[in-house]
């Protein structure tokens, strides 16, 4: 198996790098590796290496800057995807793709399905449906993971932000009102993985797709930060701050959120048998999240 990782230096790139060994012929590149805004970059890695997957894990995740910096994220969050689609099926590759819980309004009562209906509240998770769509024109082999909540020990994440501010402050105020599945980088990276070695023995066109795929139990960023502070504690890294759950109108940011990003991963168990993983057993390494 031959595989391009795209964007490597990130949450999910980091694990794939790590956990793509074995009988793997792996070329993991960073920005400075591969711009995949760069389609003529884009054309002549993919046309030199010949991967039978790509995996793109680049994408501009900054959502409140994304406001601000629309063609930027729509660079990498849709052009990019779409020049690896194009490269992906002019070689016969596969692409996997990573999307987002922010592709949906949140406005839904219940779990999102694959195929509920878009609504993005904003660039970025516009961007990300533009990206989508884009894969979804240039090639019929793909996978597009959609996720929620990313978190490990590589990289800016909600968990690392809890344990600075704990750390900064005995109160602190999280928002209550917003709901969703916490996923475990290294789960999405271990899903990919699976994915792809199910696809080389068994190549169905019908698999191909959009798949939903976020950890359990889902719960609130107040909650979240409940559990990474009671095992912070447990593992002598802090003591826990007072915690106050709050409104999302009490804490305005640029880019509005979903209220719901609760998922429904049975589509993506049905047919590759991954079943959506309990993020509580990731927080319990929390010394490497530090
Ligand atoms: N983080 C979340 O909570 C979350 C939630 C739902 C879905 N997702 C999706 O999950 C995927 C992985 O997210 P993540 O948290 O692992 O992201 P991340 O940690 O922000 O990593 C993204 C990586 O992409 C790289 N990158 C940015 N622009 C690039 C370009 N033009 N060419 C090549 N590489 C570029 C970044 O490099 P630099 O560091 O040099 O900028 C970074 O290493 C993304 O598709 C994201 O949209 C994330």
């Amino acid at each position: 198996m031959r595989v391009l990782v795209t964007g490597c230096n990130g949450q999910v790139g980091h694990c794939l790098v790590q956990q793509l060994t074995g009988n793997v012929e792996l070329l993991a590149v960073d920005r400075a590796g591969l711009d995949i805004t760069n389609q003529g970059e884009v054309e002549a890695l993919v046309s030199r290496f010949k991967p039978n997957f790509i995996v793109n894990a680049a994408a501009y995740t900054a959502v409140d800057k994304a406001e601000e910096g629309e063609v930027l994220a729509y660079a990498v969050n849709c052009d990019g995807p779409k020049f690896l689609a194009e490269s992906a099926a002019s070689i016969d590759a596969t692409l996997l793709h990573i999307s987002t819980d922010y592709v949906f309004s949140g406005n839904k009562d219940g779990l999102y399905s694959e195929d509920d209906v878009t609504g993005p509240l904003g660039v970025y998770g516009k961007s990300k449906l533009a990206g989508e769509l884009a894969i979804a024109e240039k090639t019929d082999k793909y996978i597009i993971l959609r996720t929620a909540w990313v978190f490990g020990e590589h990289g800016h994440n909600f968990v690392k932000t809890m344990i600075r501010l704990s750390k900064e402050r005995e109160t602190l105020n999280i928002v209550g009102d917003q709901f969703g599945g916490p996923t475990y980088a290294g789960d999405i990276s271990s899903a990919l993985i699976s994915i792809m070695n199910q696809l080389l023995m068994h190549t169905d066109a019908s698999r191909y797709g959009i798949y939903n795929f976020s950890g359990v139990p889902h719960v609130s960023w107040c909650e979240f930060a409940e559990v990474i502070f009671r095992e912070a504690e447990k593992n002598g890294l802090l003591e826990a701050p007072d915690v106050t759950a709050i409104t999302t109108d009490m804490y305005p940011t640029p880019a509005v959120r979903p209220a719901n990003s609760k998922m429904n991963c049975s589509k993506i168990e049905s047919a590759f048998n991954i079943k959506p993983s309990d993020w509580r057993f990731a927080l319990k390494n929390i010394n490497k999240y530090v």
